[in-house]
């Protein structure tokens, strides 16, 4: 009787922790998934990057620029601050954007041209407004100046 019962208890615990842990992974990346997960990601990329680069407060800075490269370490650099399964394989933010006299306005540009594309893929607000708040202090690394 007593062995039952500590069985019972031992696979009650199992199960509660199995229970725990899927509610955790179903919670871990419910905010990606509210992005539409990697094809989500890749077509709000798109759209930011139909607009940067044509925005005149932003296209200056990628005249030059490796447009493909970027869209796809971005896509894995986005993914991660969702939580998604992703591996961000990009430089470092400060290494990718140094010397190029990058502004608050062109940043505040570059963020208004984002939600656009968020806007247009149907992402709802509270879940832009985090990715917003995970790249707010990135500024410290991409800027030259105020
Ligand atoms: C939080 C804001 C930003 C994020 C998360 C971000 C992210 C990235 C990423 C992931 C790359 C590619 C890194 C690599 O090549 O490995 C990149 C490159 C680049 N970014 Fe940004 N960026 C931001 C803001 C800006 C702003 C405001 C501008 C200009 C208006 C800008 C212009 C560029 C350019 C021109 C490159 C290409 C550099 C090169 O390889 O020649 N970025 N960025």
């Amino acid at each position: 009787m007593m062995t039952m019962t500590i069985r019972h208890a031992a696979l009650a615990a199992c199960l509660l922790a199995a229970l725990t842990s899927m509610s955790a992974r179903a919670q871990d990346d419910a905010l990606y998934r509210q992005f539409g997960e990697k094809e989500g990601l890749v077509r709000i990329v798109d759209d930011m990057y139909a607009s940067v680069t044509v925005d005149p407060r932003t296209a200056p800075y990628f005249e030059n620029a490796p447009i493909g490269r970027i869209k796809t370490k971005l896509v894995e650099q986005f993914c991660v601050l969702l939580d998604g399964p992703c591996v961000y394989t990009g430089r470092p933010m400060r290494r990718s954007h140094e010397g190029q006299n990058i502004d608050r306005a062109a940043f505040n540009a570059l963020v208004e041209d984002l939600q656009a594309a968020m806007d247009k893929n149907g992402v709802p607000f509270h879940a832009q407004n985090k990715l917003l708040a995970k790249l707010a202090p990135m500024y410290r690394d991409v800027q030259d100046r105020e």
